[in-house]
């Protein structure tokens, strides 16, 4: 496949020699549903002759049966691929297309222009040389066009074309095409795109793509493909200080152990020193191997397997680094969030954050802003919702090897996963470490935890009791603690209301207030655990993502979830704080089970059902349980 070149009918060698030598441009094109991107891409594809024989029937039958473009060709059935697409007349996902011209190879990322397009934008921007922004000239610059570009700016992407397409459809009024600019130039400055191109064009009837139009004598520059061809390529990665984050450890016998990953920037040779991270061991490189053979030299962009001089000890998500330029390491940073998911970010809640090759759990505090792409102001937030973009701290529970990510997006650009549904829920560039993370240490006790229970003569436990509101939960809680306190054990009860009297008065009934809430409960649960104590809480604590946060904050064992299951219904009709009736009437907004959810434990040590068993029988099934040592 390739385009048409006479090269290939007089010599091929010549012809596969010069084609591979070819530097490679990726570019991304972004523009609201109806500026014509699919139209750009296909005319792009068209022109550079990228269409095969078969392709280009099935495109021209295809534009008949749809019937968009009359009797033209509709060049956007070409890229929007997807039947479904098709039919909603718009572009779903991300799609990766390959051309090239004589000069260069181009790989374009389609990315799409409705309201899901935060994700797809982030995806296809993240590897990115140059971006078209495509206007259509009789809509000029739009919301979707600020925030597309914030993105661009955000993600760092340097080379920027405006493309202001349509141009037909305004008469090709060069009034039109400067107002354009002008307002875009004015947006630019103040999102840090500091240079940008203008090409007035038509997608459709092809002016201004390959060759210049006669049909804008005013515009002086370059039709479109001419940039592309022109724009400088990002190979200064070749310049920055080496960084290898380790995919694996390749140990196929006891004789070899190498370090597998694709160099993320720098250049790297046998005899150079290393420092891997965030451990701060040194070794030297011994051999870069290949299955090929061993190279003098890897560059930005190669996967090799290392070995070193020494046996030191590196594993899977680490980073080899040059020695005398090392990244920084730290565990908690500031940074910019993008947010794709359809629930919201709740500060406080645990996500998994991938940098590199290494993934951590992560916390985002309180974003600092979150910012309206359209005027650019900061506005508060508490949260940050479907495709909103703030900035918050992050604090991770492990220290990671990290550049900012001006310098080296590979090791600044992060994704952020949910724990519970796996999704990719955002994205985010770090911006600098906090300092606290480097001053604030463990401070080591002599009295330990062990012997504060052994005084005590008893294990420590959290008893965390969950359900909604009315289930029972506190008048259990309270039985079992007076049982285990009559029996000689040192308890303390934590509960919902009661907490929020004192420690937690700021605190409302938000999703971010709850997760907030639980946290700081589970952190007081926690260090009373530490003091020796068996500690119970009752807190409705619905989310089950806070639930497993506080259970892996403890020693295995220690958290005892007791699920106290009563059907909606019933803690409906008992209503014992008429709280029901006041949500039921609206008078109270958020309440659990009627307006708020409850996720429902799938997996809890100890489940009472409320409807079968008396708050009696309930103390006491769990007083036994704890008493066989928590078996059955
Ligand atoms: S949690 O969801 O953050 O875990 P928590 O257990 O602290 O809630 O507080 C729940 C108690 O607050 C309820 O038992 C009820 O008395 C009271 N309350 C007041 N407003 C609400 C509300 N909107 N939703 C649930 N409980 C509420």
């Amino acid at each position: 496949m390739s385009h048409k070149s006479d090269l290939i009918a007089q010599d091929i060698e010549a012809y596969l020699h010069q084609h591979q030598h070819k530097s490679l441009l990726r570019f991304l094109t972004c523009g609201s549903v109806d500026d014509g991107k699919s139209t750009l891409i296909g005319r792009l594809l068209y022109d550079s002759k990228m269409i095969f024989e078969d392709q280009l029937a099935a495109l021209e039958a295809d534009s008949k049966k749809v019937g968009t473009q009359g009797g033209d060709i509709d060049f956007a059935l070409l890229v929007d691929g997807l039947a479904a697409e098709r039919e909603q007349g718009i572009t779903i996902d991300v799609a990766y297309r390959f051309f090239s011209t004589d000069r260069r190879k181009f790989i374009v990322a389609d990315t799409p222009g409705h309201e899901q397009y935060t994700r797809n934008m982030v995806t296809g921007a993240s590897t990115a040389d140059a971006a078209i922004i495509l206007i259509d000239a009789r809509k000029g610059v739009l919301t979707q066009t600020r925030r597309h570009s914030y993105l661009v700016s955000l993600l760092g992407i340097r080379h920027v074309v405006l493309a202001v397409n349509k141009m037909d459809l305004v008469d090709w009024s060069q009034e039109v095409f400067d107002a354009i600019v002008g307002e875009y130039r004015d947006f630019a400055d103040q999102i840090g795109i500091k240079a940008f191109t203008a090409i007035p064009m038509s997608a459709l009837k092809g002016d201004n793509i390959t060759d210049s139009s006669e049909r804008s004598p005013w515009y002086a520059g370059p039709p479109l493909m001419r940039w592309l061809e022109e724009a400088p390529v990002e190979d200064d990665l070749q310049e920055k200080p080496f960084r290898m984050p380790v995919q694996w450890v390749n140990r196929p016998d006891l004789d070899f152990r190498g370090f597998s990953g694709q160099v993320a920037s720098g250049v790297i040779r046998p005899g150079d020193k290393v420092k891997a991270l965030p451990s701060g061991r040194e070794s030297t490189v011994a051999r870069i191997v290949t299955f090929t053979g061993d190279l003098p030299q890897a560059v930005a962009g190669q996967s090799v397997t290392i070995t070193l001089a020494d046996e030191i000890d590196v594993s899977r998500g680490d980073v080899l680094a040059a020695s005398g330029r090392p990244p920084e390491v730290a565990d908690q940073f500031e940074a910019t969030i993008v947010w794709f998911d359809d629930e919201a970010l709740l500060p406080g809640r645990p996500y998994l954050l991938k940098l590199g090759t290494r993934t951590v759990q992560a916390q985002v505090a309180e974003p600092k802003h979150k910012v309206n792409v359209n005027t650019l102001e900061k506005l508060a937030a508490t949260r940050l919702e479907l495709n909103e973009i703030g900035v918050a701290n992050l604090s991770l529970s492990a220290p990671i090897a990290f550049d900012p990510y001006a310098d080296n997006k590979d090791l600044g650009g992060f994704i952020l996963i949910d724990r519970i549904t796996n999704r990719t829920v955002g994205a985010g560039m770090l911006h600098f470490a906090l300092r606290r993370s480097h001053n604030i240490h463990w401070q080591a006790t002599d009295v330990g935890k062990a012997s504060r229970a052994a005084q005590k003569g008893q294990t420590p436990k959290v008893l965390w009791f969950t359900g909604l509101s009315g289930a029972g939960k506190s008048t259990i809680a309270n039985l079992v603690e007076k049982r285990l306190h009559a029996d000689g054990r040192h308890t303390y009860l934590l509960d919902g209301d009661n907490v929020r009297h004192g420690l937690n008065r700021d605190l409302g009934f938000t999703e971010e207030d709850r997760v907030e809430n639980i946290r700081r409960v589970g952190e007081v649960a926690k260090l009373m655990a530490d003091a020796g104590l068996i500690v119970l809480t009752a807190f409705i604590s619905p989310f089950r993502a806070e639930r497993r946060m506080v259970r892996e904050m403890l020693p295995d064992g220690e958290f005892v979830e007791v699920f106290v299951d009563t059907p909606l219904a019933h803690a409906e009709q008992r209503d014992v704080k008429g709280l029901y009736k006041k949500a039921r009437a609206g008078e109270l907004k958020n309440f659990t089970g009627i307006d708020s959810p409850y996720e429902a434990p799938e997996s809890a040590e100890i489940r009472i059902d409320t409807t079968a068993t008396s708050a009696e029988q309930a103390a006491e099934q769990i007083v036994a349980w704890l008493d066989r040592g928590g078996a059955g």
